[in-house]
């Protein structure tokens, strides 16, 4: 569900568990630690916040998720948030917002403090109200959180050192206010993330490039979606031996280029787009071959 009327900086609203939200946690693949680090890491905010703060290093409730483009980042938020959900559902919903830090202006000064300052005292606090549990999701938390040790005036007004230091003000006084809240953050530049945002955060998980044994079973698993719409593929699903051939090709890859490989298969000729039934390993070597020969 989505609200038509969002909050300023605010991009999606949706209640959680539902059932739409199923297949993202699932559907990457990182060690099985990571994921349990995850969520670890969440369910201790969610269930136990408030407990926690009467701890002398209480959680901040922030986890920060780092690595290069298409490596499962936002996926994996999206699919924690859902996983989480039902895992505290017995004590009630979970509200998950979905922030756009994009939305916060920069070029005027004083205003993007003023509205990073009015997330955090008002808005974020006013959702986390509405539910028992709330799961905040900033992608390209480093537009938000912006390094001031590196940051230069020149490109970077003044004003963007206040917005960090609202960032952090507004976060310490949200953990008081609202301990059962949790902040999933992505970015691709860890460099450019402000170091006292990044030593608030619970847990820092670096995403890497998946290695061939990954890409092997991105590639199986996008094959056997596939061979449920059109089940002559099915040999081809089944077929592991051919699906680690095609990953020793595929140096490099990001996961989201690996899940479009099959698309790129059935779009490399007309015949094969009208007629996906078609597809066969050589059509999957032809696209890898160019796919990586474009990449690189
Ligand atoms: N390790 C992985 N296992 C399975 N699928 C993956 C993996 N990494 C990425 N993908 C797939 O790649 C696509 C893009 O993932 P996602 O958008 O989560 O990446 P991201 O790290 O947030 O990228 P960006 O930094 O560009 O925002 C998704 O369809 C996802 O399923
Ligand atoms: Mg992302």
């Amino acid at each position: 569900m989505s609200d038509t009327r969002l909050p300023p900086g605010v991009s999606g609203i949706h209640v959680l568990p539902a059932d739409h939200h199923d297949g993202p946690w699932e559907s990457i693949i990182v060690p099985q630690a990571a994921k349990d680090r995850l969520l670890g890491s969440a369910l201790l905010v969610l269930r136990h916040g408030r407990a926690l703060q009467a701890l002398s290093g209480p959680p901040h409730g922030v986890i920060v998720l780092a690595g290069p483009p298409g490596t499962g980042k936002t996926t994996l938020c999206q699919g924690l948030a859902q996983v989480a959900a039902m895992a505290v559902s017995r004590r009630g919903a979970t509200t998950l917002v979905e922030i756009d830090p994009h939305e916060f202006p920069s070029e005027m000064l004083g205003e993007s403090q003023r509205a990073v300052r009015r997330l955090f005292a008002e808005t974020l606090p006013e959702l986390a109200a509405r539910r028992p549990h709330t799961v905040v999701l900033v992608d390209e938390i480093e537009a938000l959180a912006v390094r001031r040790s590196t940051a230069s005036f020149e490109t970077n007004p003044v004003d963007v050192h206040r917005a960090t230091d609202a960032v952090l003000d507004g976060l310490d006084a949200l953990r008081r206010a609202c301990p059962h809240l949790l902040l999933l953050c992505t970015t691709n530049f860890l460099a450019a993330v402000d170091e006292a945002f990044l030593s608030r955060a619970d847990l820092v998980l670096r995403t890497a490039l998946p290695d061939e044994d990954v890409v092997a079973q991105i590639l199986r698993s996008s094959l056997v979606e596939l061979a449920t719409q059109w089940p002559a593929l099915e040999p081809l699903a089944a077929d592991d031996s051919l699906h680690v051939k095609l990953a020793a090709r595929c140096r490099g890859i990001d996961g989201r280029r690996a899940r479009k490989l099959v698309l790129s298969a059935l779009a490399s000729r007309p015949d094969l787009a009208q007629e996906p039934s078609r597809l066969s390993a050589d059509d999957l070597v032809a696209a890898i071959d160019t796919e990586t020969a474009a990449g690189t």
